[in-house]
Order: structure tokens, then C-alpha cells, then sequence
């Protein structure tokens, strides 16, 4: 078994993202406290982990060296987050999403840590420089935002506050690769961070072409799983430039005319209500109707889709 001395990480919050956070440090050697206020809220957080874990070490998905036992016996509840914190190297926050809730959070955490554990947030859309404002640990502080479902989808967007030091966000950095995901830095601190601004411009002309009609809601759907999404899986949209012509100013020569009057045909933000949202819902519902059970069932779907196609791009040789 890899020494428990990788270090200890605690998770503040034992919810959906606050599970995940967990077994991806454990599958790096990491000895996991997941603190919560709820001990029911522990209790199912690591019982729904130990089975995931199962699961996961049958279908061959299990990351990390260790078998699942051995993860499993690196991750511990606990309930009193002064004892938790203790000689911690991270914390990452996994409340939810409230900015009160989370600032109260940080201020409690500012009373109690030391001068080397990083503080970090796993908030969605919270501004670092709302949730740090004023602590006195600032310095240690930063977002690391993953991309639901964590196990599956590797990357986190690390953005810090404009008083976050580097070297905070090196070792963050430096923690997410060892175990297995994928950080890319922000470099300051913009609305939306950089993964929901691009998945905001995508929704936004996917509902204006719905809108005017242009195409069916599940033919559009069918354009980026069927289409740009295969690509958009291996290649970001400025390599798909850069191989898409010979080379970046290749592209940029033969197509960025057309590019620029396509783009100033681009309508205004859509409302996102209204005739469209009925149109948009029934052909959704046709396809997954919206009670929990075809939700779930076909959420299931989408993860072992993504859990496949994770487990492709690590056998692909990387060039
Ligand atoms: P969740 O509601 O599943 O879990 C929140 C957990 O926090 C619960 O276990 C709750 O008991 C606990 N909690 C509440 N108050 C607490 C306190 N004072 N101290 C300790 N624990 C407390 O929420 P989820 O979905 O896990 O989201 C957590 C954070 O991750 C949010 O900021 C969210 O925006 C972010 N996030 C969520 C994603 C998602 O798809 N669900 C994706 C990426 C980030």
C-alpha cells in the first residue's frame, strides 16, 4: 500500500461533489476526513463510497494503484473540523452553493488553520473574490472547480484571488495532477470562470437556432454529440483550427471572414422562456421523460458513456 504519508486531505461537505473529491484523493494514497454537520450525511456519504468503489474495481474503472480496500481504509467521517483539520496539507469545500453559508465556512476555517494548508472551494460560479474577501489567510486560498461527474471528467479550473500566492496555486497545481485530473489556471478571476462561459455561448446559439427555427432541439443536440463533441473530446477549438487548415494562420487566413459574418449574425440573450422552453422541454421529455427514475436511469447512462471514454483517451497514446 502507498504510504498514508502522501498527507492528509479533508473534504467540508460529504454531498455528491464532496464523495467524489474524496475517492479521487484516496485513489492518490491520500488519507481522506470527510467532515460534514450531519453524521447521517457521513454515514451515507461513506457507504455510498465503499459501494461505488466495489463497483468501480469490477469494471476495471477503479483509478489509482490501491485496490478499493485499501482506498476505502484511507477514508474516514468525522465530525469535529478543528480535529480534522489538523495537520491537513488541503481542504477543499463542498457546500453548497451559498455565499453566506460558504464566507461563514472560510471565516470559521481562517480561526483555526495553520500557515501551509491550502484552502480551497469547489464552488461553480462563486467569485474568489466574494468567498476570501478579508481573511487573513488569503494567500492560501483558491477555487479548484471540477466538472460533475469528477471521477469521469478530469478537469478543474483553478482560480485564485487576486491576493492568492502562487505558490498556492503550484501546489493545488501540482496535487490535482498526482491524483489524476486534469487543472488548467485561470488566470484571474472572470464570471463564469472559462468552462461555463464557453458551455453558456454554446446553450445561448443552440437556443437562438431552436428559436428561429432553423433546426429541430434534437436534431441541434445531434450536431454537437454526433459532430463538434467527437472532436471537442481530444482537441480543443484552437487545435481543431490549427489542424483544420495548415496551421493556425492558415486557418485564420482562409476563414475568418467568413467566420466574422457568420458570427455578427449572432442574436441577442435569449430569455430562455416562453414558446422556445415549451418546444425545447417536450422534445427533451419525448427522449427522457423528467421523472427521477429516467433522470437517473439515464444519468447511469451518461456515466458509464463517460467512464468508456475516459478509460479510451488514457489508453490513447498521447503524442
Ligand atoms: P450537496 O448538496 O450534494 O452537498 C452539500 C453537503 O454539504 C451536504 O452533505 C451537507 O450536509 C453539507 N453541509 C451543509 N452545510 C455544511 C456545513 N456548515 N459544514 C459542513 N458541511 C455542510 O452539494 P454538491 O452538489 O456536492 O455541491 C457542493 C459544491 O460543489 C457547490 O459549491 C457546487 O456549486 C459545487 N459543484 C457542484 C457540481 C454539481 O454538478 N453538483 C459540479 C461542480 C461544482
Amino acid at each position: 500500500m502507498a504510504s498514508p504519508a502522501a498527507g492528509v486531505v479533508v473534504i467540508v461537505g460529504s454531498g455528491l461533489i464532496g464523495r467524489s473529491w474524496a475517492m479521487l484523493f484516496a485513489s492518490g494514497g491520500f488519507r481522506v476526513k470527510l467532515y460534514d454537520i450531519e453524521q447521517q450525511q457521513v454515514t451515507n456519504a461513506l457507504e455510498n463510497i465503499r459501494k461505488e468503489m466495489m463497483f468501480l474495481e469490477q469494471s476495471g474503472s477503479l483509478k489509482g494503484s490501491l485496490g478499493a480496500q485499501d482506498q476505502l481504509s484511507l477514508i474516514s467521517g468525522c465530525l469535529n473540523i478543528q480535529e480534522a483539520v489538523e495537520g491537513a496539507l488541503h481542504i477543499q469545500e463542498c457546500v453548497p452553493e451559498n455565499l453566506e453559508l460558504k464566507k461563514k465556512i472560510f471565516a470559521q476555517l481562517d480561526q483555526i488553520i495553520d500557515d501551509q494548508v491550502v484552502l480551497s472551494s469547489s464552488t461553480s460560479c462563486l467569485l474568489p473574490s466574494q468567498l476570501f474577501a478579508g481573511l487573513a489567510h488569503v494567500q492560501q486560498c483558491l477555487v479548484a472547480h471540477p466538472v460533475n461527474p469528477p471521477y469521469y471528467v478530469p478537469l478543474v479550473e483553478l482560480v485564485p484571488h487576486p491576493e492568492t500566492a502562487p505558490v498556492t496555486v503550484d501546489r493545488t497545481h501540482a496535487l490535482m495532477r498526482k491524483i489524476g485530473q486534469s487543472p488548467v489556471r485561470v488566470l484571474k478571476e472572470m464570471d463564469g470562470f472559462v468552462l461555463n462561459r464557453l458551455q453558456y455561448a454554446v446553450i445561448s446559439e443552440a437556443w437562438r437556432l431552436v428559436e428561429e427555427g432553423i433546426v429541430s432541439p434534437s436534431d441541434l443536440d445531434l450536431v454537437m454529440s454526433d459532430g463538434l463533441g467527437m472532436r471537442y473530446a481530444f482537441i480543443g477549438p484552437l487545435e481543431t483550427m490549427h489542424l483544420n487548415a495548415e496551421g493556425m494562420l492558415s486557418y485564420c487566413d482562409r476563414y475568418s471572414e467568413g467566420m466574422k459574418r457568420v458570427l455578427k449574425t449572432f442574436g441577442p440573450i435569449p430569455e430562455f422562456s416562453g414558446a422556445t422552453v415549451e418546444k425545447v422541454n417536450q422534445a427533451m421529455c419525448l427522449k427522457v421523460p423528467a421523472d427521477p427514475e429516467h433522470l437517473a436511469a439515464r444519468r447511469r447512462w451518461r456515466d458509464e458513456c463517460l467512464q468508456r471514454l475516459a478509460k479510451l483517451k488514457r489508453q490513447m497514446p498521447s503524442q
